[in-house]
């Protein structure tokens, strides 16, 4: 089976719709198709200053909240990066490898850097990008299931991938991936500002949907969600942005494609789009919300997960990292 392998940041108490419909719900359905690795990436989280008792709480959430939306640890292998020791080891590899320049032509830095200001930017975070190299290289992953926003880092991947197996072959050490990016719903739109993708740091907590928001207040959102003057509920992407973001959600989450869902409001203003969204959501996220809770009425539970993840997953990492340390010349520890 081919391998895949993605991760997500333990960075709020909640996960949001874009994290589902960009991301999660594809780990879910790969689970039995693929040899599947996901993770919760504590030391990406830490680029930016977190609070301790705060972050740990959030990772806890975070794995308690993927296994409420269907990641099931007897199909897919679960754990948090910090502990597989190999990430950190691999990283400082592949630091080695990467371009000064090259790293600085990344766009997700970029833009959180020039918010921040250059004194508060860590050092870790113009390397964030690298670590996600050693992520996705160490469990020799064929495809890495994302959302838009992350494909520059899947192609950074491929790059160094490729000159570490050039400069250290001539048996490649790495497998070269690819992004796994569903276009229908690879970038999920601020409901406030839908030309904006959908993100706790830039959306306005009104055009945030998070996953574990109570239904009176996910409703609230859906109804007061920015569309245009218009009245006639279409899927137009440049003149019809929020009514489109609003159309491929509600797809997404119902099953029914955009073509039906257009005929059935047809006639119907944007008002019963808002109100029935609002519903069908409510319904959807209420059995995830249970699932979600009963893990983290449990921390045995989901300790035991963890531990068997970690597991499982430093059986593959430790025999990646060491045919690199090999490779590149360092004399074996005996
Ligand atoms: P993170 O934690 O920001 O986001 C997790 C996943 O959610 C997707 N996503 C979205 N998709 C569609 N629309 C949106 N509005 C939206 N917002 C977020 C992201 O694309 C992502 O897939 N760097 C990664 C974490 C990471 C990783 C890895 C991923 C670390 N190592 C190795 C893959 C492989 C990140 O910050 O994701």
């Amino acid at each position: 089976r081919p391998r895949v392998l993605s991760g997500i940041q333990p960075t709020s108490g909640s996960f949001h719709l874009g994290n589902y419909l960009g991301a999660v719900r594809q780990w879910v359905a790969l689970q039995d198709s693929h040899d599947a690795y996901y993770m919760v990436v504590d030391l990406h989280a830490i680029t930016v200053e977190q609070d301790p008792a705060t972050l740990r709480a959030n990772t806890r959430a975070s794995v308690a909240q993927l296994l409420g939306m269907g990641l099931d640890p007897e199909r897919c292998t679960l754990f948090v990066q910090s502990h597989v020791p190999e990430h950190a080891q691999l990283g400082w590899v592949m630091n080695c490898m990467a371009g000064f320049g090259e790293a600085a032509r990344m766009t997700q830095f970029k833009d959180k850097s020039a918010k921040q200001g250059s004194d508060r930017t860590t050092v870790g975070l113009f390397t964030y990008p690298i670590l996600q190299v050693a992520d996705i290289l160490l469990y020799q992953a064929d495809q890495v299931p994302v959302g838009e926003d992350q494909r520059q880092h899947v192609e950074l991947t491929r790059d160094l991938a490729e000159r570490f197996n050039h400069r250290y072959g001539p048996q490649p050490t790495f497998t070269v991936p690819s992004p796994y990016i569903l276009k229908e719903t690879a970038k999920v739109f601020d409901l406030q500002d839908p030309t904006a993708k959908m993100s706790k740091s830039a959306s306005s907590a009104k055009g945030l949907v998070n996953l574990l928001d109570e239904p009176r207040v996910s409703a609230k959102k859906f109804r007061s969600a920015v569309t245009d003057t218009g009245t006639v509920v279409s899927f137009d992407e440049k003149e019809k942005p929020g009514v489109s973001n609003l159309l491929g959600i509600y797809s997404a989450i119902s099953g029914r494609s955009v073509a039906e869902l257009v005929e059935h409001f047809e006639g119907k203003m944007y008002g019963a789009l808002k109100t029935e969204l609002a519903d069908a959501f409510s319904e959807w996220v209420a059995p995830i919300q249970e699932r979600t809770q009963a893990y983290l009425d449990d921390p045995a539970a989901l300790d035991e997960v963890l531990a068997r993840g970690a597991e499982k997953a430093r059986s593959v990492a430790s025999e990646t990292l060491a045919t690199v340390y090999d490779r590149i010349g360092f004399l074996a520890a005996k």
